[in-house]
């Protein structure tokens, strides 16, 4: 499947009908909200885990030097925390833009993050049949991989650090990503 999916989104699943819709953001959506929404709220999804698997030949590298973002993988047993946004269906325009090196967006479910109850939406996923998918290896590898990586959004050392700054601020661990953030920090020293 090609990298590029904005019209693969747009095709294969219109939101038109729609008013509004809740988007669960993992990644950059957290912290870096370019985009208007209506509201917005932390929020967990179940059977997923975040990993730093996905390449980035637009935002933090070049199609020559790619680099190291957040995708999702499932797990059955795992628990992805992030940030859910209300976001009218126009905004779909941008965000496929935003998100189109490889990402797919989905309907699935997910719980707000004090329990209080759960909601349908939609969340990027960029699945290993994308061309610029990178695959694991070893957190202190995408650590060396991404502080030597960059972008026309900016380094992708800088992608990691609010993320995991982000992931702090709910009071949320996530194993991988700090211990990324942490060989990471040792390198940029
Ligand atoms: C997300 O944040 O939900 C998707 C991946 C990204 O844009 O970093």
């Amino acid at each position: 499947m090609s990298h590029d999916t904005t019209l693969v989104n747009q095709q294969r699943q219109p939101l038109d009908h729609l008013d509004s819709v809740w988007l669960f953001g993992y990644g950059s959506l957290i912290y870096k909200t370019d985009f208007p929404y209506l509201q917005r709220r932390p929020a967990r999804i179940h059977g997923w885990q975040r990993r730093f698997w996905q390449g980035s030949h637009d935002h933090r590298g070049t199609p020559e030097a790619p680099g190291r973002v957040a995708t999702l993988i499932e797990a059955p047993d795992a628990i992805c925390a992030g940030m859910a946004y209300e976001v009218t269906t126009d905004v779909f325009e941008h965000l496929d833009h935003r998100e189109k090196n490889g990402y797919l967006r989905f309907f699935t479910e997910f719980e707000w993050l004090d329990r209080s109850g759960s909601v349908e939406g939609l969340v990027y996923v960029a699945g290993p049949d994308n061309e610029a998918y990178l695959g694991p290896t070893s957190e202190q590898e995408i650590a060396q991989h991404i502080a030597r990586s960059k972008g026309p959004s900016g380094p992708n050392s800088e992608y990691l650090l609010k993320l995991a700054a982000s992931l702090r601020d709910l009071q949320e661990h996530d194993d991988h990503v700090f211990a990324i953030e942490k060989h990471l920090l040792e390198l940029l020293d």
